[in-house]
């Protein structure tokens, strides 16, 4: 049955995303409410210019005060899509003491203060969801944390940014240096005037946390994360790639030891084969491939930023936290029972494809191969290119833990024949 009495929401934020949570609230007003059973109202939008014309919305619930309008104490639901730390943090904390429950966007907050907004969430009773904050659109957080409750998930292998898969994608198609085609992802509008946290894996980073902590059902926080950007990624890497029958991809890694005793979460640029559905996934589109017990391999894909995918997620979210508020229950909040170790990088154990600049001249293979031997680092495959008493060399190494890869890079560094270490690359995905 219909309840005739709207839930009211509280907008925090009106930008590319906030207007398009007010424009499809009011669009798809009659289907909301019979989803959720009771209309929704929009009943404050918070905002830091006032004056500017906003398409579609009363003028008179336009507010600068977001402090007093999520202090009001009849806001059902806030939804939150500010970004930043502060102020939505504080924001966040208020809604729930006055009694709202709160749909939020925000990776940056939820990566680094998830546990306590949670149990700001659980001491108030009420709901805390953030689907819009991973991946946009496309339907991750509940998954994990709903559909694959039953199951046990050993590994999250994602491209979780757009503008860098953008970059990448132009890169690896064109040809072109890492400059070049961040130019264009710019003038496209793909990557933001000031790129860092895109390109230096900030923003993917704080994602895997959020994914990692919940796959796990431990806490992994921003700093739990490994973090190395895209910007040091050459054509030449991509020359070599290719060569190997792999592309590359910045990735975004959670993964269970094999003794499942602790996991880690990592992101950076990897080698990834073609035949991988990762290595498909191009322009601005996201990805994330889910590896677990019972269900396998699972794959979810579409756009993973911009106003209305995001939007998407977050009146997704909107409907959840909604039916919860008219039933009196709330959904799952923060499960972090396992609370299992976060081990650092040099405890990861993957491949790597290495490019060394050596002499050319009897015995450098040979002591090469010695540095590997002596680390512990098992060699896969040895390329070869040489000229004019100078040779390039490329190895493959076998699975090997990144404290020993690190170890045998330093001391390859120290021999006379090594002029260069030009690229180290991870391999994934195998
Ligand atoms: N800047 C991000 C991206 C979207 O390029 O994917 C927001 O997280």
């Amino acid at each position: 049955m219909m309840r005739t009495r709207p839930l009211k929401v509280a907008l925090l934020g009106c930008g590319v995303v906030g207007s398009e949570v007010a424009r499809i609230m009011t669009t798809h007003a009659a289907d909301l409410a019979a989803r959720i059973g009771a209309p929704v109202e929009l009943a404050g939008v918070a905002v830091r210019r006032p004056d500017k014309v906003r398409e579609g919305i009363d003028p008179a619930l336009v507010t600068t005060d977001a402090t007093a309008l999520v202090k009001r104490g009849d806001i059902d639901v806030v939804v939150e899509v500010i970004g930043g730390i502060e102020p939505a943090r504080t924001l966040i904390t208020t809604a729930f003491a006055h009694g709202a429950s709160v749909v939020s966007a925000n990776k940056a907050l939820i990566a680094q203060d998830g546990a306590a907004l949670h149990a700001a969430a659980d001491e108030h009773g009420r709901d805390l969801y953030y689907e819009a904050a991973v991946a946009g659109a496309i339907p991750l957080i509940r998954p994990l944390r709903e559909s694959l409750a039953g199951d046990k998930v050993n590994r999250v292998l994602g491209i979780v940014n757009g503008t860098t898969n953008f970059i990448l994608d132009a890169m690896d198609t064109t040809g072109a240096g890492y400059q070049e085609a961040l130019d264009e992802a710019t003038a496209l509008g793909y990557a933001e005037a000031d790129p860092t946290a895109d390109v230096e894996g900030f923003d993917a980073a704080a994602k895997a946390a959020i994914l990692a902590g919940i796959a796990f059902h431990t806490r992994v926080r921003l700093d739990d994360v490994h973090r190395e950007g895209m910007t040091e990624v050459t054509a030449a890497d991509f020359a070599s790639a290719r060569q190997m029958g792999c592309t590359i991809k910045l990735l975004a890694i959670c993964e269970r030891a094999a003794d499942g005793a602790s996991v880690t979460a990592r992101v950076h640029p990897a080698m990834i084969p073609l035949s991988h559905p990762l290595a498909n996934v191009r322009e601005a589109y996201n990805a994330v491939f889910v590896e677990s017990e019972a269900a396998g391999q699972l794959m979810f894909y579409g756009p993973g930023a911009g106003g209305s995918p995001t939007a998407s997620a977050v009146l997704g979210d909107l409907v959840a936290v909604c039916r919860n508020r008219l039933g009196g229950a709330t959904g799952p909040g923060e499960s972090a029972y396992a609370a299992l170790p976060v081990s650092p990088m040099g405890e990861v154990v993957t491949r790597y494809h290495i490019s060394l600049d050596v002499a050319d001249k009897p015995g450098v293979l040979a002591q090469v191969a010695t540095v590997f031997a002596e680390h512990g680092v098992s060699i896969d495959t040895v390329r070869q290119s040489g000229k004019d008493g100078e040779a390039s060399l490329v190895v493959v190494t076998h699975r090997a833990s990144d404290a020993a890869l690190g170890g045998t890079v330093e001391a390859l560094r120290k021999l006379d024949t090594v002029r260069g270490v030009a690229s180290i690359m991870r391999v994934e995905g195998e």
